[in-house]
């Protein structure tokens, strides 16, 4: 049986959701929240001790402004609302992705950084404003600028994800198979789950049953 250290989640689907139910995409958005708090939930059942959640990515500010709005209240009020709650569960918030937001989003993330960083039963690594590609060649630059070394050590040490051991588990759901620049190098040897539900319906026991499948996976990591 293999241990499950790191999850990590493209939530995909919101959007559609919406849309399928004669309402907005940001309805879907909305939907969608009640989704995260599931998972937590039952991650922290399940003692996973990383849990990472792609929210926006780099590619993201593509989106009509309404909807980029609309996210980033919902992030607001979702942090606002639920952050004490997270702290005294012994969550840690771990933003990964470069904080270019207003400075009171920014002020709301460093508070929430702040006061969670001694959390040790779970981490929530949240993926905001981040692109994989993007995170490796600024990595790369640094280690150039510094002087170090450029190899696969300093190159993961020096990553967003820094000492967070690689996702065990990818699962994107919203019935896509791609990555959308996400964890590239971090997912070089995880498990791969392509969910056909659209995030907002995907639930515990959808959850559930890819992390028995991937108890059950024959991990090579190239050996035999
Ligand atoms: C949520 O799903 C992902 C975010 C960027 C928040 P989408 O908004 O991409 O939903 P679809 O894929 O268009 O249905
Ligand atoms: C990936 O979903 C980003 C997040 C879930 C935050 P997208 O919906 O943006 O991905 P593409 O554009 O369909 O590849
Ligand atoms: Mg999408």
């Amino acid at each position: 049986m293999n241990p499950i250290k790191h999850v990590a989640i493209i939530m995909d689907g919101n959007g559609r959701w919406g849309i399928n139910r004669g309402k907005s995409r940001n309805f879907g958005h909305k939907a969608g929240i009640k989704t995260v708090e599931k998972i937590i939930k039952e991650s922290l059942k399940k003692k996973i001790r990383y849990l990472t959640l792609y929210a926006f990515s780099t590619e993201n500010w593509k989106r009509p402004k309404n909807e980029i709005n609309y996210l980033f209240s919902l992030l607001d009020s979702f942090l606002s609302s639920k952050i004490e709650e997270l702290n005294n569960e012994k969550i840690r918030l771990f933003i990964i992705g470069k904080k270019k937001f207003n400075k009171k989003l920014i002020r709301l993330l460093n508070f929430s950084e702040k006061l969670t960083s001694s959390n040790k039963r779970m981490q929530i690594n949240l993926a905001l404003n981040y692109g994989s590609k993007s995170e490796i060649i600024n990595t790369v630059n640094y280690l150039k600028i510094k002087k170090l070394k450029i190899n696969e050590k300093n190159i993961t040490k020096n990553l967003y994800t820094q000492n967070i051991p690689d996702p065990d588990i990818l699962i994107r759901t919203g019935n896509r198979k791609r990555l959308s620049n996400f964890l590239l190098w971090q997912l070089a040897y995880s498990e791969i789950f392509f969910e056909k539900k659209l995030w907002p319906d995907f639930n515990e026991k959808d959850y559930n049953k890819i992390l028995s499948m991937f108890k059950k996976t024959k991990r090579n990591f190239g050996k035999i």
